[in-house]
């Protein structure tokens, strides 16, 4: 086929759809550019774009979860009970001899825009431990070389980006050659984009010759994983479970034995690390099961009767929150994606959408002027055919860096790595300052290859220095 008969059929699709004004600007295109262009419009799925506006995008409305909601049975953070503690040591020693197997990798999420953050660039690369002021990326990868090291194994590292920041993460990450890992065990890939809409449903132009468009989100890993080869690349190397994270937490435990055990144990497909929410409108989402399946729902989705219900003893009903830790069985996305295609329901969010107007004028808007639409890789949770719940605590494992002030900014992730590590000394019996209020009156950073887990410090407790008020201490 000729581009102009390329060109005929697509303008054609694209009428039938009412996104003719996509090529308002097609006269002014090189060859080059139209076939570029042609190659976007060909690209984008009408089939969803029919399904997807109307219902979602148009009317306000979220994707909405229906039938009976009720709380999300879950493992508490220390066993309940004698048996508990029994099944909890039986889980620790099934995922370390997993992890020693080279059966679990790391994989985080990092496609995002960062966009409440306001870092120029990926927000790996923001600069967050409170001694050394490491970047989240080069936490991950000490965590992951040092997790190589405890367990005698390679632990593969997997990336994913979008086409808007692939190249400064594959840039930042060679100008820091790997942070000491071998560049073959990391294996970076994009994730797909969405096109962006203005209220009235027209999808935007970014430039004349392009769509704008945002990355998927999260939920894009799913089909990302298997398309970009990621998960032929783990059959290979004998992987069967995906510890999944995101970017922003620099406290999380990315290869957690007792987690990996559970969720074995348990036969689970995709499980979920959750913590107690502050408040009934914490923003993170709500585990629940909804017909019996674990089902996380959006902070901004869960009614507010639910959100406020609480139980006899005072304790809020939906209690669990999600700190985005799943460890996904690599049999399971392969699964979502052989059959049929994994399509996930799409959420919208109203955004400040950069674009031309019809006068081919570039406009930045003040205000929000359009929608993106994401997917959310917790709706693939229903799909498990069995999903646990491991809660986690706050102070451990939860310090997201999402906002340039107010909740969730750097300051109170780097206090919390601190007062972290604080607490890690003290367990083990280490004296440290303390202020008047009780807090530490030192800055302690401890980095992975010190200690992993709290259990880890106990054996170098030989190579500590004397702590002295005010000092700022380095523990590798
Ligand atoms: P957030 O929901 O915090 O979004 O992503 P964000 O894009 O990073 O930040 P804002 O909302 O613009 O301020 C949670 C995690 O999911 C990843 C992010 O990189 C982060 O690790 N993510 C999000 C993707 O990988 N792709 C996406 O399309 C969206």
């Amino acid at each position: 086929m000729g581009t102009q008969e390329i060109f005929e059929n697509t303008r054609k699709l694209l009428e039938k759809h009412n996104q003719g004004h996509l090529l308002a600007f097609w006269e002014q295109l090189s060859d080059q550019q139209k076939e570029a262009f042609l190659g976007q419009v060909v690209a984008l799925d009408f089939a969803r774009l029919e399904d997807y506006w109307p219902n979602l995008a148009r009317n306000g409305v979220s994707a909405t979860v229906g039938g009976d909601f009720t709380a999300a049975p879950s493992y508490g953070p220390v066993p309940a009970d004698a048996e508990q503690r029994d099944k909890y040591a039986r889980a620790r020693n099934v995922g370390a001899e997993l992890i020693s197997a080279g059966k679990v990798a790391a994989f985080v999420v990092a496609g995002g825009q960062a966009t409440r953050l306001g870092f120029d660039g990926p927000k790996g690369n923001f600069p967050i431990s409170p001694v050394k002021n490491k970047t989240l990326f080069q936490i991950f990868a000490e965590f992951i070389a040092a997790t190589g090291e405890k367990y005698h194994t390679v632990c593969p590292w997997y990336i994913m980006t979008s086409p808007l920041n692939h190249t400064d993460t594959r840039e930042i990450f060679e100008a820091n050659d790997y942070y000491g890992l071998d560049g073959k065990n990391v294996f970076m890939f994009q994730q797909g984009t969405l096109p962006n809409f203005d209220f009235e449903g027209k999808i935007l132009l970014a430039t004349k010759d392009r769509i704008a468009c945002s990355p998927d989100g999260h939920g894009g890993s799913l089909t990302a994983l298997y398309r970009s080869g990621a998960i032929e690349d783990m059959k290979k190397r004998g992987i069967e479970y995906v510890s999944y994270f995101q970017v922003d937490n620099p406290l999380l435990n990315i290869f957690d034995p007792l987690f990996v055990g559970l969720h074995v144990l348990d036969g689970a497909e995709m499980s979920s690390k959750a913590l107690l929410k502050t408040g009934p409108k914490e923003r993170v989402g709500n585990f629940c099961l909804v017909d019996g399946k674990v089902t996380v729902i959006e902070y901004s989705d869960l009614p507010d009767e639910l959100a406020q219900k609480r139980n006899a003893d005072g304790s809020l009903v939906f209690e669990l929150g999600s700190i985005a830790l799943h460890i996904i069985n690599t049999s399971f996305i392969e699964k979502l994606n052989s059959e049929a295609g994994l399509s996930l329901p799409l959420h919208r969010a109203v955004k400040k959408i950069p674009h031309i107007n019809d006068r081919g004028e570039l406009v930045a808007p003040a205000e929000p002027n359009g929608i993106k639409l994401e997917s959310f890789v917790f709706d693939a949770l229903p799909l498990a055919s069995n999903s646990l719940i491991l809660q986690t605590l706050r102070s451990e494992e939860f310090a997201p860096v999402k906002n340039a002030t107010g909740v969730d900014n750097a300051e109170t992730a780097r206090k919390m790595i601190a007062a972290r590590a604080a607490a890690w000394l003290e367990t083990a019996g280490v004296p440290l300052p303390r202020k008047p209020d009780g807090s530490a009156d030192c800055t302690i950073e401890i980095a992975p290859s010190f200690a992993l887990e709290k259990d880890d410090v106990k054996a170098k407790l030989d190579r500590l220095p004397d702590i002295k008020p005010k000092d700022n201490v380095y523990l590798s």
